[in-house]
């Protein structure tokens, strides 16, 4: 008797470990290969890379170019730093006197390039980081160069600037009278509490102030409704800068109930389907442009490897079936819209893809041009209390949510969007942004350059077919030609709609321009034995000797150990 009882424990307990193996398995083959898709590794692996940079020599033959192209890059190195000096002066100067008291400014100048070419650039290559105004497409610096914003303002721009000067003008004329009273709602806001309905098909709307905001609490909603402890997000996907939300490098600590997942991959649906304590999926419709990818920088141009390529009838079937998923479920289905919401479809993602989420955030462009974060949800959902357990609550506060000038701001914009002028401008939007990236490419393919786009309407990024070391150069190029980047670089572009063909035949013509100044200026060269991958080992192999305190090559040098800096000094 006694043995049989021993027995049948220990076979349960054989099977509930054979189940766990099995769960543990198929979440396994659901990450994703690469850094980003093992958070806890990539994490790891970011704490050890070590500080080295190039000698001055390294600099400019990290590809083992011969000693002539060496020499025309340095020489184009310093002319570009010369017009810099020139072109940016007053900028610059503001811009070097205010950076040691900003942190931000300190950590954008950091990573605007590899590492171990930042130095030098920094020193050189300062546009500064000051507007004094912007009007149509431009902006124009302290020097009075204006240049076509290719910025985007984060995505916040999707009509033109002159748009949101008139919403936010148009707004604060509305609540002045009532000023920054807090707590309680201007009038103005059930306006846009019905519009927000409208647009995004759901029952209710909460007002936060970022779109980080506005995902922690849609995230919360989900865990407290469904009494599930795990959020699913796509590798590669920025949904702001939240810790569970961002579980890799950047977060010192780790994100326990968060679940990196491959997009578009069916071992995802397998997990999907399968677990029991999982709470919600979160979607930022924008990976769709470059799956599994995270937002592309030109830090990370260590060689030619970014990708993108977008296929909208592949990613709304993605979507579809995740959709189905989730409803079979219970599990909440979040489209992070912070980003895409407005830009793709008066109705968003949810419009374009035609699939409906549970929960939508929006952020960005919606208050008009001022701060924001909105989560729009089914009623069941957003509810943060219990009629049978008043102890049980889901709380969120935040003391400027819909502050009375953002909701004015805010009126102005939902307001404006129903006009007729305004529908128009999505009139036809994806074939003329398809256009114009056909169009530029094709011109940059005839140049024979190294350098092509690719583009979900109007978010743009820049990939480079073959194998290079100085691809980042190319962001200075632009800059210097007139096209005003963020500080990603040529990872991101965003044209807002009110570009006129003519505005962007005049981005297309700089474009091309800088693309062709930076091929004769070297540093494109290649050669058969320069790939990706031979460039990755090479990099990989000089942080290993870094890590053990030995420079790669005796042309690698430790911090601070060579301070020779080109042109000017920002
Ligand atoms: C998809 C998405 N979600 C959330 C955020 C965070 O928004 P915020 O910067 O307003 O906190 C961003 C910002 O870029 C975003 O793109």
């Amino acid at each position: 008797m006694n043995t049989n009882i021993i027995l049948a424990a220990g076979l349960g307990v054989l099977l509930l470990g054979l189940g766990r193996l099995r769960r543990r398995l198929q979440l396994s083959r659901a990450k994703h290969r690469s850094l980003a898709g093992h958070a806890r590794i990539g994490r790891w692996f970011s704490s050890l890379v070590p500080y080295y940079e190039y000698s001055d020599r390294e600099f400019f033959c990290a590809d083992d170019a011969p000693p002539e192209i060496e020499s025309q890059r340095r020489a184009a190195f310093h002319r570009l730093a010369g017009l810099y000096a020139r072109q940016f002066a007053r900028t610059a100067a503001l811009t070097a006197e205010v950076q040691p008291e900003i942190a931000d400014l300190q950590f954008t100048s950091r990573y605007r390039v590899p590492f171990q070419f930042s130095r030098l650039v920094r020193q050189n290559f300062n546009a500064g980081a000051f507007v004094a105004s912007s009007a149509g497409p431009m902006t124009t610096d302290l020097d009075g160069n204006r240049r076509y914003d290719l910025t985007g303002s984060y995505g916040v721009n999707v009509m033109g600037y002159d748009f949101y000067k008139d919403c936010i003008d148009g707004g604060v004329a509305l609540v002045r009278e009532l000023g920054p009273v807090l707590g309680a709602y201007h009038p103005v806001t059930a306006y846009n509490v019905h519009r927000l309905r409208t647009l995004s098909g759901l029952d209710e709307v909460s007002f936060h102030m970022s779109g980080t905001e506005a995902v922690m609490q849609a995230v919360r909603l989900a865990r407290y409704h469904t009494r599930r402890r795990y959020l699913v997000r796509f590798c590669g996907a920025y949904h702001g800068w939240w810790g569970d939300v961002q579980p890799g490098v950047g977060n010192p600590t780790a994100a326990r109930d968060t679940f990196t997942l491959r997009d578009m991959d069916d071992a995802t649906l397998r997990v999907l389907r399968t677990r029991s304590d999982i709470a919600c999926v979160l979607v930022n419709p924008l990976q769709a442009l470059h799956p599994n990818s995270g937002a592309p920088s030109d830090s990370m141009l260590v060689d030619s490897g970014r990708q993108a390529r977008f296929d909208r009838a592949a990613y709304a079937h993605w979507l579809k079936r995740l959709r189905e998923v989730c409803t079979e479920r219970h599990i909440v289905l979040i489209f992070d819209e912070v980003f895409v919401g407005f830009r793709l479809a008066p109705g968003g993602a949810q419009e374009y893809f035609d699939v409906r989420a549970d929960m939508v955030t929006y952020g960005k462009t919606v208050a008009g041009g001022l701060p924001i974060g909105v989560v729009c949800g089914r009623r069941d959902l957003m509810r943060r209390f219990r009629e049978d357990r008043p102890a049980d609550v889901c709380f969120a506060r935040g003391t400027f949510n819909a502050h009375p000038y953002v909701m004015g701001a805010m009126h102005e914009f939902l307001h404006r969007l129903e006009l007729p002028e305004t529908q128009r401008r999505y009139a036809d939007l994806d074939a003329t942004w398809d256009r114009r990236a056909a169009e530029l490419n094709a011109r940059l393919e005839a140049d024979d350059l190294n350098v092509r786009v690719a583009n979900l309407s109007t978010i743009w990024t820049v990939t480079y077919p073959r194998p290079g070391r100085y691809n980042w150069m190319l962001q200075y190029y632009l800059r210097a030609h007139g096209l005003a980047l963020s500080w990603v670089g040529t990872g991101r572009i965003i044209f807002s709609l009110d570009y006129t063909e003519a505005d962007f035949a005049e981005v297309a013509d700089r474009f091309v321009s800088a693309a062709r100044q930076m091929q004769a200026d070297g540093w494109w060269w290649t050669s058969p034995a320069l790939t990706n991958k031979s460039i990755r080992r090479r990099v990989l192999g000089e942080m290993l000797r870094a890590w053990r305190g030995r420079p790669a090559s005796d042309r690698l040098v430790r911090p601070a150990a060579d301070e020779v800096a080109l042109g000017n000094k920002a």
